[in-house]
């Protein structure tokens, strides 16, 4: 951007600031004494303001990439409000509505770009950590599931009901199902039972009027939309009522590793059209790194990480390997038998045997956040030996194990739900995702390691799907479009990055949001938006 550039947009900003309160501080007050007067017994406990002394703590305890706030945020918010029942949310819509402040929902703190707690407008954000209560009803085998729980909380109040009872969702345990399951839910066991979405049946939102929808009060379409629209469009979504899965007593995992010397491009190249087509119970998930190589120091070579789960036991699985992919050479002491909820903890890098499952329930993350950059794409096509080997060339040029590539195999189930079924969109074709990442730990470098992913998701252009290119929303990239955030949005402007999260389904979810939302009271820089269509 040119400094003149950049002094314009710092000064429509201040423009914007003063247009939406002309004294920020009777607003403030304002705002406070809506809550109260609304809700008369308003906790407040549950009321953050920036004088609060632990204002900060609350913000920061669930961020997980210290990149957003440097890169986009000129504000924080003026209040963090942690409701602890429906009716305290309902006064956050009304009181935000009614002041002319934007409004952030938080679950797990999770999005890849900060929305739900960065704005460049005058913002509040309402944090479901207290709203998190999760219930069984055994017989039915389902649970109705409030949305500030993380996945570690699910997977671990699941366990303590049945050994043979499970979900599909994310590996890391501090997402938060409000999020996650929005935007549809990639999980080690996707290629049986597909996403988090394809098992919700009942949902409860808050809409821009504070009525409180269930399934059956807000209709299809939008029980639709916010299984892979994402939430943050249409309203709040205080809980999902989801079917439990079925597993059995013991599930095997096993992770190897193959360099370059050991064959690993070859398997790469078998792998793709291996992972999606094998059997729908083996899920097979690459981690790719540029690593020294020990054989000859100051050389780099390429790691492979075979990285999977098999839902049954390990002599069926050695017995599909061998069929199937017999040159991965995997052995039964590579393979490790244990319970579904010890899995869990396998994959989320905690030793099942050293700790016990109650680390699940820890809502802090174990490693400390870095920035980061991630960006996602899908493969339709086996990428060439050539195309491979590029993309270890631009890996080289990274610092070593600080860029990684994660394929994660589509196929079975997946592809068998229609396209149209739920707003996630790419299922049918779809070999594998591709999720491309790279972290570092000192701000100053971030120009340098963003610019390097930008340049291999140029290159990586040739090799993954056209037209559009598409991109996972819960591997949520500013780069790919954003929003007028002051003002309307035209439908071509959207376009730019709706297509490639939603594909086909983007035009029924601009027809959800003008019904549910008219005024686009539920905005951010990638939201659906409110078009008015004669
Ligand atoms: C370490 C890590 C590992 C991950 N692993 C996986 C994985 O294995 N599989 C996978 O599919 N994804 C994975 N993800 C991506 C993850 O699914 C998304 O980042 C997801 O959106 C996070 O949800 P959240 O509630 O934690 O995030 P938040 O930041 O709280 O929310 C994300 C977006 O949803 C909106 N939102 C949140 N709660 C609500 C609500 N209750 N109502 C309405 N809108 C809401 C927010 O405003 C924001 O726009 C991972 C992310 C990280 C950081
Ligand atoms: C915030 O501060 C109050 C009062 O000092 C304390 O009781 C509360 O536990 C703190 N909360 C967090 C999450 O630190
Ligand atoms: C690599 O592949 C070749 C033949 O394709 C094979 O002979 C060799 O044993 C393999 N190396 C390893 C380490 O698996
Ligand atoms: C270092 O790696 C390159 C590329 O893989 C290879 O051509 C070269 O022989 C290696 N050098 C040594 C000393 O092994
Ligand atoms: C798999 O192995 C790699 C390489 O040794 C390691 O970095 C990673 O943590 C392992 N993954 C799991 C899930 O144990
Ligand atoms: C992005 O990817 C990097 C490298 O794979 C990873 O370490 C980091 O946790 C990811 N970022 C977020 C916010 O999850």
């Amino acid at each position: 951007m040119t400094p003149i550039i950049k002094l314009f947009s710092l000064f429509s900003v201040y423009l914007l600031i003063s247009w939406v309160s002309h004294s920020p501080k009777n607003t403030d007050e304002d705002f406070l004494n809506c809550l109260q007067d609304y809700n008369s017994v308003y906790d407040p406990d549950n009321i953050y303001t920036r004088q609060t002394t632990n204002f900060t703590t609350i913000l920061d305890s669930s961020i997980r990439n210290l990149r957003p706030q440097s890169q986009y945020s000129t504000l924080t918010p003026k209040f963090i409000i942690t409701p602890s029942n429906e009716y305290e949310i309902q006064a956050v819509i009304y009181c935000s509505k009614k002041v002319g402040i934007i409004m952030k929902v938080r679950s797990g703190g999770h999005d890849y770009e900060g929305l739900s707690y960065i704005s460049r407008l005058p913002f509040v954000i309402v944090d479901l950590r207290n709203y998190r209560s999760i219930t069984f009803d055994t017989q039915e085998k389902t649970a109705w599931v409030e949305a500030g729980a993380t996945l570690g909380e699910l997977y671990y109040a699941i366990s303590k009901q049945s050994d043979t009872l499970a979900f599909v969702a994310g590996s890391c345990p501090t997402v938060g199902v409000g999020g996650h399951f929005s935007g549809g839910g990639y999980s080690m066991m996707s290629r049986n039972f597909g996403l988090s979405v394809d098992h919700i049946i009942d949902a409860k939102i808050i809409d821009v009027n504070g009525r409180i929808l269930d399934r059956k009060a807000m209709g299809e379409d939008l029980f639709w939309a916010i299984r892979g629209g994402g939430g943050a469009s249409f309203g709040v979504i205080t809980a999902w009522k989801i079917n439990l899965l079925s597993v059995p007593e013991k599930v095997t995992v096993f992770n190897v590793t193959r360099t370059q010397e050991e064959n690993a491009t070859e398997l790469v190249q078998l792998w793709q059209s291996i992972g999606n087509t094998i059997d729908q119970k083996l899920l097979i998930r690459l981690f790719i790194e540029s690593i020294s190589s020990t054989s000859t120091p100051g050389n780099r070579t390429i790691s492979v990480t075979f990285t999977s789960m098999y839902i049954g036991g390990v002599e069926e699985l050695l017995e599909i390997m061998q069929k199937s992919f017999p040159e991965l050479g995997l052995v039964k002491e590579d393979c490790t038998e244990m319970e579904w909820i010890e899995s869990i903890l396998y994959f989320a890098y905690i030793d099942p045997k050293e700790e016990s499952t109650n680390i699940l329930l820890n809502r802090t993350p174990l490693n400390p956040i870095t920035f980061s950059k991630n960006k996602s794409d899908y493969v339709t096509r086996p990428i060439s030996k050539e195309g491979l080997e590029g993309i270890w060339k631009i890996l080289h040029e990274e610092n070593p194990q600080k860029a990684q590539l994660q394929l994660s195999p589509y196929g079975g189930k997946m592809a068998e739900i229609s396209e149209s079924e739920t707003a996630f969109p790419h299922r049918k074709g779809m070999l594998f995702m591709i999720h491309h990442g790279i972290e570092w730990n000192q701000e100053e470098d971030s120009q340098k390691h963003i610019n390097w992913i930008r340049n291999l998701y140029s290159y990586m252009s040739a090799h993954v799907s056209k037209s559009p290119r598409r991109a996972y929303m819960n591997y949520r990239d500013l780069d790919l479009g954003t929003n007028n955030i002051v003002g309307s949005t035209s439908y071509k402007q959207a376009s730019k990055w709706a297509l490639r999260y939603f594909n086909n389904n983007f035009n029924r979810l601009l027809h959800v949001k003008a019904k549910i939302d008219p005024t686009n009271f539920f905005r951010n820089e990638q939201s659906i938006p409110s078009l008015w269509k004669k």
